[in-house]
């Protein structure tokens, strides 16, 4: 028997409030090394909130527990140990496309020109080539999307945090940046979250697939994803697909009535 292995990133019981609005309550999560966990819920239920706490950007409610690598830590200790791309992509507009990539690397104090070389080098896999030079208001809002995506990578940390990396690119181009997405995963053996609105693209993409509850947002149900892998796009019309694709939709609409039909 192998001893079983300790998960990347364990929350239990969290929560954040902010003011009198309650963003997430109880949220119990724990990502195994190497896993690509898919995130799904109404707009507003504490996604991206959720991220920001893992990210090192916020602090939890007190008596929320996060382990990262088997130890309990602060929040904040986790700032600069994941990367992390935020769901707007934040690039500085007085700097080109090659140091809007390289930005955390110069932050942490790495060497300047290898960092843009490496740059360069990825520039043809995110569909950038011919760009480095250009500034972000030069770009279209998926290739700014992809510059930031590019930064993420190039932050490499064993957890990658993705708050709708795709949300903006039109369904050809981010068709093809999901099966790209899987095709580095695989290589790097990088462990993912994930957060989307598409549940195509979360069953597509995760081994398991997390719904969150409407605000305050807990972890309504998870689905382990049993399609084999490499993925490719004929899965989508499988029964296994489709049947999942269903259940999730189910449990996301559920929720979704609950947000709407609140009064705000
Ligand atoms: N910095 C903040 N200060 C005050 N309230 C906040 C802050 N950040 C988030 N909230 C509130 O927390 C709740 C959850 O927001 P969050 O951005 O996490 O949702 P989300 O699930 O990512 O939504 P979406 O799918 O629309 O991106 C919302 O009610 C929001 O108003
Ligand atoms: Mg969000």
């Amino acid at each position: 028997m192998t001893e079983p292995v300790p998960p990347l990133l364990d929350l239990r019981q969290l929560s954040k409030t902010y003011g009198s609005t309650q963003a997430v309550r109880g949220v119990d999560l724990a990502v195994q090394p190497g896993e690509f966990v898919t995130v799904v819920g109404p707009s507003g239920c504490g996604k991206s909130t959720l991220f920001n706490i893992v990210a090192g950007l916020e602090e939890p409610d007190s008596g929320s527990v996060v382990r990262f690598e088997n130890r309990s830590v602060h929040s904040r200790d986790l700032l600069g140990r994941v990367s992390f791309m935020p769901q707007r992509d934040l690039l500085l507009p007085w700097r080109n496309v090659i140091d809007n990539a390289i930005l955390p690397l110069e932050i942490e104090g790495g060497n300047r020109a290898e960092a843009r070389a490496e740059a360069q080098r990825m520039l043809p896999e995110f569909g950038l080539a011919g760009f480095a030079d250009k500034y972000p208001h030069e770009l279209s809002g998926g290739m700014r999307q992809r510059v930031a995506l590019m930064r993420t990578f190039m932050f490499k940390r064993d957890l990658m945090l993705l708050d709708e990396p795709f949300g903006a690119l039109d369904a050809l181009t981010r068709t093809m940046m999901q099966r790209w997405l899987l095709d580095v995963w695989q290589k790097h053996k990088r462990t993912v979250l994930f957060i989307t609105h598409d549940v195509d693209e979360a069953i597509f993409l995760g081994d398991r697939v997390l719904v969150m509850s409407a605000r305050p947002g807990r972890v309504k149900i998870e689905r382990k994803v049993d399609l084999p892998r490499p993925r490719d796009a004929s899965l989508v019309t499988s029964q296994e697909f489709i049947a999942l694709k269903k259940e999730l939709l189910e449990a996301i609409e559920e929720e979704s009535l609950k947000t709407f039909g609140t009064a705000h």
